[in-house]
C-alpha cells in the first residue's frame, strides 16, 4: 500500500490566466493505492468527497490512474484507489488536480514504474480535465512540481519553475460558497482588447523578472489582473471589501485564486499576512455553529509539490 500527498494550488496568480500557479503547504489531498480485489481499477473509498463519483472513468484520480496504466500497458492489474479529500471542491484551490496528482504519484511508487514527476504530468492532466472540462496545467503542474510555475504552452506542458524570493508568502481565503470551474469559465469573454493585452503581458512578464530580482515593490505593481478578475469578482461575496482591506494591510497584491471563490494575497512578511488572516476572519464572520465562516490559510509557497508520505 502506498500513500501520496498532493497540495492545493493557487492558479492564475492574478496575471497568468491558465499559465501560472503555485502550491500551498496545506491543505492537500491524499490518495492510497493498493492491490484491488477485482481485475482493473476500483475506487473503494472517498473520504469527505460528497458528490464525487466512484466510477473510475468519471473520477479525476480514477482517470489519471487508468491513463497511466494504459501507458504502461498493464490495464489488467487489480488496483484499488482510496481518496482522502482534505479540501472542498469547487473552491478554486485545485481540488481535482490534487487528487489526480496524488493518485499518479502513489501509483508510480506502488508499481515501481520509476517515471519522473514530469513524465507523470500528462496522466494527472487527463484526470483533472474530467472535472474542469478544459486542458490547463496551472493547478496540476504546481501541485506536482512545487514552486511558482509558468507555462509557455499547455498543450505540450512546456513549463518553467520560477525563482521564489525568500520571504514571499501567501494568504488564501475560502469563503463559504462553491463555484464550479466549468461555470466560472463559461462566463468569460473570449475577446480581449489590445489595451488589455498590453497591460496583462506587461504585468505577467515583469512579474517574472521581479521574482528573479526579489523586488517586492515591482512584484506588487505587477499583481493587477485587468482581464479575468473584473469578469469574475462579482461571483464572490465581499470580494472588493476583502481586496481593499488586504492591500491596506500590506498585501503585495490580491486577486481570485483559480476560478474562485477562493481569493489570495501575496505578502513579503508575516506581519502583513497575520493581519490579513485576522481581517478575513472578521469580514466573513461566523457560521451557524459559531465557527469562522471562511477558511483561511497562510504559509510560504510550497517548493516541493507532491510526495509519497
Ligand atoms: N486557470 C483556471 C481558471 C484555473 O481560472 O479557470 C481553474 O482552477
Amino acid at each position: 500500500m502506498i500513500k501520496a500527498f498532493a497540495p492545493a494550488t493557487v492558479s492564475n496568480v492574478a496575471v497568468g490566466f491558465d499559465i501560472m500557479g503555485f502550491p500551498m503547504e496545506a491543505p492537500g489531498d491524499e490518495v492510497v493505492i493498493k492491490l484491488g480485489k477485482a481485475p482493473g481499477v476500483t475506487i473503494s473509498k472517498i473520504t469527505k468527497g460528497k458528490g464525487l463519483s466512484y466510477d473510475p472513468i468519471k473520477n479525476t484520480a480514477g482517470v489519471a490512474v487508468l491513463k497511466m496504466m494504459e501507458y504502461l500497458g498493464i490495464s489488467n492489474q487489480s488496483i484499488d484507489i482510496e481518496i482522502r479529500k482534505k479540501m472542498p471542491f469547487g473552491t478554486g484551490i485545485g481540488s481535482s488536480a490534487a487528487s489526480a496528482v496524488a493518485a499518479v504519484v502513489a501509483l508510480n511508487h506502488y508499481l515501481d514504474a520509476k517515471l519522473s514527476k514530469q513524465e507523470l504530468l500528462p496522466f494527472a492532466m487527463a484526470g483533472e480535465s474530467v472535472a474542469s472540462g478544459a486542458w490547463h496545467g496551472d493547478n496540476v503542474i504546481p501541485s506536482m512540481m512545487g514552486g511558482i510555475i509558468l507555462i509557455r504552452d499547455n498543450a505540450t506542458l512546456d513549463f518553467t519553475k520560477l525563482y521564489v524570493p525568500s520571504g514571499l508568502r501567501y494568504v488564501v481565503i475560502l469563503p463559504p460558497i462553491q463555484i464550479l470551474t466549468s461555470d466560472s469559465r463559461s462566463i468569460l469573454s473570449d475577446q480581449v482588447t489590445l489595451k488589455q493585452m498590453i497591460a496583462q503581458t506587461g504585468n505577467a512578464a515583469t512579474l517574472v523578472a521581479a521574482l528573479y530580482s526579489s523586488d517586492f515593490n515591482k512584484i506588487s505593481r505587477c499583481l493587477q489582473d485587468v482581464i479575468i478578475e473584473p469578469q469574475r469578482s462579482h461571483l464572490i461575496p465581499k470580494f472588493d471589501k476583502m481586496k481593499q482591506k488586504a492591500l491596506e494591510l500590506g498585501a503585495l497584491g490580491f486577486s481570485i485564486s483559480g476560478s474562485g471563490p477562493s481569493m489570495f494575497a501575496l505578502c513579503s512578511n508575516t506581519f502583513a499576512s497575520d493581519n490579513i488572516v485576522e481581517a478575513a476572519k472578521e469580514l466573513y464572520g461566523k457560521d451557524r455553529h459559531g465557527r469562522d465562516a471562511a477558511k483561511v490559510y497562510q504559509a510560504p509557497i510550497n517548493l516541493e509539490g507532491a510526495e509519497v508520505c
